[in-house]
């Protein structure tokens, strides 16, 4: 990309309305945060500074990643914690020009270490109401099941959950993908759909591209989350293509779990020539190393997406949200016009 249009594409990112699906509330958790919320719950955590916790950021895969975002997720302990990690992310997301946000959260990580999901629950849609009224930004909260922890108990967590049932729009799973298959949730994912909640499965991000098959087979997901392996069969792509499944890619992450050995591997150009509905979003952007726009702008110079492919990303945000159908033409809309009217 040579320097001008570097610019454009950069402002062109920073501006274009967008949401973002694929985000972990506790990998949002910035150190500095992190170093006040200990302190004022008197919590020791096992670095002296920021800088030297930030520099144990370097992970061989998603295991390393996952013992150390699981250790920095321990300091939480009240509501007032949880709003102000949620609060935070958003108003940087708000930043970012996202209108709209389909957040994850991890209650067993919390529950486990006895914080009722009432302090979890509330703190977190506090803050998403707060911030509708103080950014404009919309948000949505999925839960989302720990798959290295039995099928009991996810479906224990799911039964402590149902009294906030219409404060989150629905589940995933998430965690230590190999080893632990989809087929191994489907009874709660059956219980989840019967309660009209929406579904979602982290997929072929380190697992093979048959959890993704079955992560639809067997699962029924509305989304795939990572999919990255779904390269791997043709079949299946154009399963995911025909069946306008929508794949919530990472590409930072990739990169920093070694999912990827450099972003010009990133499969999202190929997806999109293969007419999936891909997204683009940060995972954990606190651990990652960027927040939405930096993943965009680091992809699109990896890749050399040009505006319109961002328009095609900015516009498949919306389309694989769980907006209401009118809400998301309005969103649609809104960035074929800025497309329209940007001047760079
Ligand atoms: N993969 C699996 N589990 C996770 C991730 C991820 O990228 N981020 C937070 N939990
Ligand atoms: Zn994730």
């Amino acid at each position: 990309m040579e320097k001008q249009s570097e610019l454009q594409i950069l402002s062109y990112i920073n501006q274009v309305p967008k949401a973002e699906l694929h985000i972990h509330i506790e990998g949002s958790f910035e150190p500095e945060l992190m170093f006040e919320i200990a302190n004022r719950n008197g919590i020791a955590i096992p670095y002296s500074s920021v800088g030297e916790l930030r520099s144990a950021y370097k992970f061989g895969d998603l295991q390393d990643f996952l013992d150390i975002y699981y250790q920095g997720a321990s300091v939480l302990l009240k509501t007032k914690d949880f709003y102000d990690l949620t609060y935070q992310y958003l108003r940087k997301a708000a930043n970012d020009n996202i209108v709209h946000t389909e957040i994850f959260f991890d209650p067993q990580t919390h529950t486990q270490r006895d914080i009722s999901l009432e302090t979890v629950v509330s703190g977190i849609t506090s803050a998403m109401e707060d911030a509708q009224k103080d950014f404009g930004i919309s948000s949505y909260l999925i839960l989302s099941f720990l798959r290295h922890l039995s099928e009991r108990e996810a479906f224990e967590v799911l039964d402590l959950a149902l009294p906030w049932k219409d404060k989150f729009i629905g589940v995933g799973l998430d965690s230590s993908e190999r080893g632990n298959p989809p087929e191994k949730f489907a009874r709660v994912f059956e219980k989840c759909r019967q309660l009209n909640l929406k579904v979602m499965a982290h997929a072929g991000e380190e697992g093979p591209w048959e959890y993704v098959a079955d992560a639809l087979d067997v699962l029924h997901v509305n989304r795939i989350d990572h999919g990255n392996r779904s390269m791997d069969n043709l079949e299946l792509l154009e399963r995911l293509s025909r069946e306008k499944i929508p794949l919530t890619l990472c590409p930072l992450s990739n990169l920093k779990l070694k999912v990827i050995s450099k972003l010009s591997n990133h499969p999202v150009k190929m997806m999109m020539e293969k007419g999936l509905i891909v997204t683009l979003n940060s995972d954990d952007p606190a651990y990652f190393g960027g927040y939405l726009n930096k993943n965009y702008f680091e992809t699109a110079k990896a890749l050399n997406l040009n505006m319109e492919d961002i328009k095609v990303l900015a516009i498949n945000s919306f389309k694989a949200s769980f907006l209401p159908l009118d809400i998301k033409k309005y969103w649609i809309e809104q960035v074929e016009v800025f497309h329209k009217n940007f001047k760079p």
